[in-house]
């Protein structure tokens, strides 16, 4: 259904001059792979630091607030750079992703676990402790764990597109 109604967005983005341009150079294409790659590394890096903090198995002489400030940026502006990579890609050959169901499910996930991840930082913002307090670390531990089984699943989905094409 949802794919049924991106069919005229990726059949107009492929008739455009930007898309035939990215199609026709040929390195454009891999070189903004590898940027999507690098910048999937870094996000990749940052929520298994913070997510190792909140399960008590890394960092444990900082507070849990220190490795928030510390990676949080590095998780936001990694996402800005995946979004204007993987757009562009998207661009080169919209059909590829736009009427792919796997690349919906990487969106949703994508959608759930960056609203984990801003869930589980903001009582930072005004509570350094807040998730240290001893009746809030198992939940503290479970949303940790569910943010990185998310994560993960948006690096497999990623992969997947390129394997679920009809
Ligand atoms: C708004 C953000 C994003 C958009 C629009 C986007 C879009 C894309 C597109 C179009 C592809 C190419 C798929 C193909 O043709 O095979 C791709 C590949 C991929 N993406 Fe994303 N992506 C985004 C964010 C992310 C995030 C946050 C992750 C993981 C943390 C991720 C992981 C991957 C992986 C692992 C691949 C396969 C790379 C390869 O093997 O070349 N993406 N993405």
């Amino acid at each position: 259904m949802a794919l049924e109604a991106l069919t005229p967005v990726a059949t107009w983005l492929a008739a455009t001059p930007m898309s035939r341009a990215i199609g026709d150079v040929h390195w454009i294409t891999p070189a903004v792979q590898c940027v999507h790659i690098l910048a999937i590394a870094v996000v990749m890096s940052a929520i298994l630091m913070m997510d190792l903090r909140l399960l008590g198995a890394a960092g444990r002489d900082d507070a849990m607030q220190m490795s928030a400030r510390r990676y949080l940026p590095w998780v936001w502006w990694s996402l800005l750079v995946l979004f204007v990579s993987g757009s562009t890609l998207i661009v080169g050959e919209p059909r590829r992703s736009l009427q792919n169901p796997i690349f919906l499910l990487k969106m949703a996930l994508l959608a759930g676990s960056a609203g984990l991840t801003a869930l589980t930082q903001r009582p930072f913002g005004h509570d350094a402790g807040f998730w240290q307090v001893p009746r809030r670390r198992y939940a503290a531990k479970a949303l940790a764990a569910a943010s990185l089984i998310l994560w993960v699943g948006i690096v497999f989905a990623g992969r997947w597109i390129a394997y679920a094409q009809e």
